[in-house]
């Protein structure tokens, strides 16, 4: 029998234990989810240092250093949750969005490893994975709620109707946030990862500089986002003062800029609190890291008596446990993969 034939047969278990792989940008990433909710481990090699002298990530580096840290992930994934291969119940794996090469390096890995093991391959959109690190922060969530997904690839108010159905209320037209964090840094001369350290620059600084409104005329959807606009003013405010020979203090620049991208993704998810009758609502994706975010959303959240699902930071960024719940979702639902399973650059979110 072949395992495609195997797919099947395969018994879902009410408590399964999940291997759950992620390699979609420069985090190899390797937990052990039992039951969606539980995380036995959690482990991450990340090549971040090597694209620091580049600006951003470069896919050939990332791709070769997955090939590189994905046995030792998996084997510090497996000790540190006290468990053996055999004890795997299926293997989820981040199928996309992300960079392609660095994909098919976790996706070939899961494959043989489904293979080999026979049991279930699970694959699993990531951006559904950054929605999904909710379940592992309030193990009693349940939808519906709102999910604000802020990461470098996607901004969107999205409506968790049920684990499975997610409504996009709104997302950007053009850039992600987290890829304004990154340009505004890279202007600002701070180095990659760029939103952590623009974060870290607007601290010392004020709100002082009257960025340009988001998508003031626009007649589309009010959750709709734009962030390319305000990236590009941020650009040219730079570059005009530097012209003129002014200084420019970038701390009230990385301020202001910090300010107008994030004010408006509470404001738009309130909007939807409001218009859906909600009271629980979930921030995920990298940018979701932000400090001042998270302590703006909490002091709103705790003033309109909204409950607040705020993911630790490290499950805001890039992760294998939050593969591992989405992971169990569809496991759940017998969605598996043969050996065919391809990765995907772009996946509909
Ligand atoms: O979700 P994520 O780890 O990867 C994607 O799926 O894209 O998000 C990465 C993005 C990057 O743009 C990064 O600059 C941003 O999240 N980010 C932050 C912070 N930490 C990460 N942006 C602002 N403040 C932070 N502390
Ligand atoms: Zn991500």
């Amino acid at each position: 029998m072949s395992y495609k034939d195997d797919i099947k047969n395969f018994v879902i278990k009410d408590d399964p234990i999940i291997l759950a792989i992620e390699t979609s940008c420069d985090e190899t990433a390797v937990s052990v989810v039992r039951s969606g909710r539980e995380i036995l481990s959690d482990e991450i090699i990340s090549s971040a240092v090597q694209h620091s002298a580049y600006g951003g990530v470069v896919p050939e580096i990332a791709s070769r250093a997955h090939t590189e840290a994905i046995f030792t992930a998996t084997e510090r994934a497996l000790n540190s949750a006290g468990i053996g291969l055999n004890d795997i119940d299926a293997i989820a794996v981040t199928k996309g969005a992300g960079l392609l090469g660095a994909l098919l390096v976790g996706v070939s890995f899961a494959k043989a490893l489904a293979f080999a093991l026979g049991v279930p391959l699970v694959p699993v959109s990531h951006i559904r994975g950054h929605i999904a690190a909710a379940y592992l922060t309030d193990k009693e969530l349940e939808p519906p709620f709102i999910s604000i997904l802020a990461s470098g690839g996607h901004t969107a108010i999205v409506n968790v109707t049920d684990y499975y159905n997610h409504k996009i209320l709104g997302q950007t037209l053009d850039d992600a946030v987290g890829e304004a964090f990154d340009k505004v840094a890279r202007v600002l001369g701070l180095k990659y990862p760029g939103g952590p350290n623009v974060e870290k620059l607007a601290k010392d600084g004020k709100n002082t500089i009257a960025f340009p409104q988001m998508l003031k005329n626009y007649k589309g959807s009010a959750y709709d986002f734009s962030y390319s606009g305000l990236k590009t003013y941020v650009i040219n405010y730079v570059h005009n003062a530097e012209q003129k020979g002014e200084n420019v203090e970038k701390a009230d620049i990385a301020c202001s800029f910090q300010s107008a991208a994030v004010d408006v993704l509470i404001d738009k998810a309130f909007k939807a609190l409001k218009e859906t009758g909600y009271n629980v609502l979930a921030l995920s994706g990298g940018v979701g890291a932000n400090g001042y975010l998270r302590e703006k959303l909490s002091e709103r959240c705790e003033k309109e008596k909204v409950k607040l699902v705020l993911p630790g930071k490290r499950y805001c960024t890039d992760n294998a446990a939050m593969i591992g719940a989405e992971g169990y979702l569809q496991y759940k639902k017998g969605n598996f993969a043969d050996l065919t399973l391809n990765a995907e650059a772009v996946v509909k979110l």
